[in-house]
């Protein structure tokens, strides 16, 4: 099912004994069918936002609703299997296998078993989990296996919306690329509303269509593309939260293919040109590009398309310019 849009109007969330609150009035909306990334430091009430969202924690003020529909209007069981949520600490049922855990929504909504068997492989498959390790008990697998079985049991019933704290904060960098390319892809077919917790810049911003900057006490200090955030950081925390490499993050965020390219015919002449492994494609990341350049000592890089043939050269002026849009 595609995403719905979820919409905070004035959420408030005082913990009891707390003499101040942890989310203060928070006005946010997380569009259908995009990705939300939330980041900001530590206790600064991310994950209490999410849970305000399934009411697993009921805020002190303030509505939430979903494609209109407050929260509080719906019963609580029934708006929490329409809603996928991976959470922090993973949070398998330690008594029940892999395959049972997956299949924990699907089976609460009464699906037949042919079908859940089938969508629990299909899953497993699409995590990177071995067929071998369904019969196996969450103790018998890593925490960063444990984290993708989280998430594959988050999209079994395929709900319009996914709640997702830190679902990769346990796994190692080249499975977190994985599946964080995995999300993006299952994304732009399912077109889900997500909201994604995370720690990490990288994440957020090429997962991210919007990012939310909180600070403590649930403010938001900057709600924005990942491009707007790091052309311009709408304070200093932001601009200190994105770090000093925020113009080569930003890079990361356009291809080749963005800039007016030189032509073959216009480019430099013959003893100019850059040697041959200066290549790149329009596909490469503007990041990449730069990158390319300066690992060959060259003024540019030949830009050559999926056939091979020269189409144009980038140059270092480009990619400056490229960033000044
Ligand atoms: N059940 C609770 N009772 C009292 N205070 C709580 C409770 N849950 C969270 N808090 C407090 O609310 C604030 C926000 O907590 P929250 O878990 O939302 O932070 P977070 O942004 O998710 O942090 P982290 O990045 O460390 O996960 C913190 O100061 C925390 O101590
Ligand atoms: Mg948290």
């Amino acid at each position: 099912m595609t995403g719905q849009t979820i919409e905070l109007v004035g959420v408030t969330k005082t913990f009891p004994g707390a003499d101040r609150p942890a989310v203060a009035p928070l006005d946010l909306t997380f569009a259908a069918g995009e990705i939300t990334a939330l980041i900001g430091p530590s206790g600064c009430g991310k994950t209490t936002t999410l849970r305000m969202v399934n009411r697993l924690i009921e805020p002190t003020a303030g509505a939430i609703t979903i494609d209109g529909v407050d929260v509080r209007d719906r019963p609580v069981t029934e708006l929490r299997r329409d809603i996928g949520y991976v959470i922090q600490q993973i949070g398998l049922f330690p008594h029940r296998t892999i395959a049972q855990n997956i299949a924990t929504v699907p089976s609460l909504k009464g699906w037949p078993k042919a079908r859940i068997a089938e969508r629990v492989e299909e899953l497993a498959d699409l995590v990177g989990i071995e067929p071998a390790m369904l019969t196996r008990y969450p103790s018998e697998l890593s925490g960063g296996q444990q984290q993708r079985v989280g998430v594959a049991r988050a999209l079994a019933a395929d709900p319009p919306v996914l709640l997702m704290d830190e679902p990769f904060g346990a796994v190692d960098p080249i499975v977190r690329g994985r599946l964080q390319q995995e999300l993006r892809t299952l994304q732009d077919r399912l077109h889900k509303t997500i909201v994604l917790v995370t720690h990490d810049l990288d994440e957020a911003i090429t997962l991210g269509d919007k990012v939310a900057v909180l600070d403590v006490g649930g403010i938001v200090e900057q709600f924005a593309t990942p491009d707007d955030l790091l052309a311009a950081p709408a304070s200093g925390l932001v601009a200190d939260f994105l770090g000093r490499d925020r113009s080569i993050r930003r890079l990361a965020l356009s291809t080749v293919a963005d800039l007016d390219l030189v032509p073959p015919d216009l480019a430099p002449p013959e003893g100019d040109r850059p040697p041959g492994d200066a290549v790149v494609t329009p596909a490469t990341t503007l990041r990449e590009a730069l990158d390319v350049i300066l690992t060959a000592s060259t003024p540019a890089a030949t830009v050559v398309d999926d056939d091979g043939t020269t189409i144009g050269t980038v140059t270092l002026d480009a990619i400056r310019e490229g960033l000044a849009r």
